[in-house]
This record gives C-alpha cells, sequence and structure tokens, in this order.
C-alpha cells in the first residue's frame, strides 16, 4: 500500500519551534540534530471531533523519549498542546487528521554528534495533515517476515520512540520488493517483534496474545486494545510468540495510530483467516470505543 498526496495538504500551515509556516516554508536548519543524527523524537497523533486519542500517553511517551536522550529544554505538556491547537485551528481541522508530532534535540553551533554543540534548545515540529487510516481494514495486509532483526535494548531500546527508523525502514524496502504491504521483524532471538510500524497480536482458541514489549514499541494502540479486552473479559496474554504459531494462529492483526486495527491476511505467502469472531469482537470493541479515549485539546 503506497500511501497518495492529498491536494488538500498542498496549503497546510506547519507549526516549527516557534510559530506557524506555510508548507513550502516549514523547514529546520541543516544544523539541526534530526538533519545531523537522526536525533529526535516523535510521537503519531490522530484526531476525531471529541478530541486527540490518547494525548496525555502520547506526551508522556514523547517526554521520557526525550528524557532518555538527555535532551534540554523540553517544552511542557502545556505548551506542546498550545502549538497542537494552534496547528489544528489554523488548518480548519478536527477530524481524519495525522498529527507528525516530533522534537528534535534542535540546532547545532556546528556539525558534529556532541550534545554539547546543542545550545538553541530543542525544536518542536507539529506537522498535521489531512489523513485519513492509512489501510483498508476491511481487506487487510500481506506481509513478509524481513532479514532486519527489530532492535533489543542491548542494542538500542525500543522504548524510546525515536527518528533512527532505519531498521524499520530496511524492513519495509524488503516488504516493498515482495510486493507486501508491510515488513514482519522478528527480535534478536528470532521471536516475533512486530511490523516495521504497527505492533502485532494473534488470535489463537479464543485467546488473544501479543509479543512482549523487549523489541517493539509498546503501542498505545497497544496498550489500549490490551485495556479493553480486559475490561471486557476477553482472556489476553503477552507471549513470546513465533513465526510458526503466527501462520496458524485463528487471525492475526496490526495495530498503530496511522492505521487503527488491521487484519493480517496473509504471513510470508501463508493465508491467515480475518473472520475469526473472536477477532472481529476485539476490532468492534475498539471501532466502538475508540472516541471515547479521544482528550480535547483546552
Ligand atoms: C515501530 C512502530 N511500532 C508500533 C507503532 C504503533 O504505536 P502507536 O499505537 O503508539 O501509534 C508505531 C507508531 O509510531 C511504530 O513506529
Amino acid at each position: 500500500m503506497l500511501q497518495k498526496q492529498n491536494p488538500k495538504n498542498k496549503n497546510i500551515q506547519v507549526y516549527v519551534k516557534d510559530g506557524l509556516y506555510p508548507r513550502t516554508e516549514a523547514r529546520v536548519s541543516v544544523f539541526d540534530s534530526s538533519v545531523q543524527g537522526g536525533d529526535a523524537v516523535w510521537e503519531g497523533l490522530r484526531v476525531y471531533p471529541e478530541g486527540v486519542v490518547c494525548l496525555e500517553k502520547h506526551l508522556t511517551r514523547l517526554h521520557e523519549s526525550a528524557k532518555t536522550l538527555a535532551f534540554v529544554d523540553i517544552p511542557s505538556k502545556a505548551e506542546i498542546k498550545k502549538a497542537i491547537k494552534m496547528t489544528l485551528d489554523a488548518n480548519g481541522m478536527n477530524d481524519d487528521t495525522h498529527i507528525r508530532l516530533t522534537l528534535t534535540r534542535g540546532e547545532k553551533i556546528t556539525s558534529g554528534m556532541d550534545p554539547r554543540l546543542n545550545q538553541n534548545g530543542s525544536c518542536l515540529i507539529v506537522l498535521a495533515e489531512w489523513k485519513p487510516l492509512v489501510y483498508d481494514n476491511n481487506s487487510g495486509i500481506k506481509v513478509l517476515s524481513t532479514s532486519q532483526r527489530r532492535n533489543a535494548p542491548q542494542y538500542l531500546d525500543s522504548k524510546i520512540h525515536h527518528n533512527n527508523l532505519l531498521n524499520n525502514i530496511i524492513a519495509k524496502i524488503q516488504a516493498n520488493v515482495a510486493g507486501k504491504d508491510a515488513g514482519l521483524m522478528l527480535d534478536d532471538r528470532g521471536f516475533v517483534a512486530e511490523l516495521n510500524g504497527s505492533n502485532l497480536f494473534m488470535v489463537k482458541n479464543g485467546k488473544v496474545f501479543t509479543p512482549y514489549a523487549h523489541a517493539c514499541l509498546p503501542g498505545i494502540t497497544r496498550a489500549t486494545v490490551v485495556e479493553l479486552c480486559q475490561k471486557n473479559n476477553i482472556e489476553i496474554e503477552e507471549q513470546d510468540i513465533t513465526l510458526s504459531q503466527l501462520y496458524n494462529a485463528d487471525g492475526v492483526f496490526a495495530t498503530g495510530t496511522m492505521g487503527e486495527l488491521t487484519p493480517v491476511v496473509e504471513i510470508d505467502g501463508r493465508e491467515i483467516k480475518k473472520d475469526d469472531s473472536l477477532q472481529q469482537e476485539v476490532l468492534q470493541l475498539f471501532s466502538g470505543n475508540i472516541r471515547s479515549f479521544c482528550e480535547p485539546l483546552d
């Protein structure tokens, strides 16, 4: 699935560091840390008329990622919310909108890796675009397991939501070459970690399973699914899951803010059914409740 350019996004306003700029003028310096070393953290947010889905959790993860990377001059949650509201208002957006929220370590005084060269404070970017769910959640997606491993904590902790996305991009390239929608990534032990841009769940014998968050992003949509299952007496368990278990699951689905809940209908050429009744129940629980997880900006 290749996203298309939406003409509605041609003249959007983007918030960069201290204010709004038209899309064509919205840019960071060539000395910015994101250019120099992918030295930035980010969140993907989805906007409904009721507000931003799980906003507090996203802002907490952004703050925690920035703290782990020892950013200084981190904007407060109130400041970030103000910038988001300003951006949405300027673009007249309150639905079908996805926000790429990025915080870079900021501009350096000269090129180099050393964070002490960052003497201009961090740089917040609020890029809001008209972007409905990116996958067709009725037909589902086909995925390919890739040779690229997802980082385990001894390399780069997957709990940091950082902009060093090359592992995941290489996995996506492998899936593209094979004509599939997403790359499935294993951890360094060979257990399933996640897709290149979303988390994975499987349904088997009336229970729902998801890999431990040791080598995947602890996704906020993933946490919402776990919470919904627990509240509705659906058995859910974190587990080490192998590819063979996934091939033989009663159902498999991916979770993420970009696409919400998406059935996986093929893994490495093996068909996965998408009509399992428990899987249907979980998908419906999510779509029926998603707006109750929205938080207004003021
Ligand atoms: C690698 C990866 N996994 C999973 C997710 C899904 O996370 P969330 O549900 O918080 O959007 C994302 C989203 O940014 C991601 O980049």
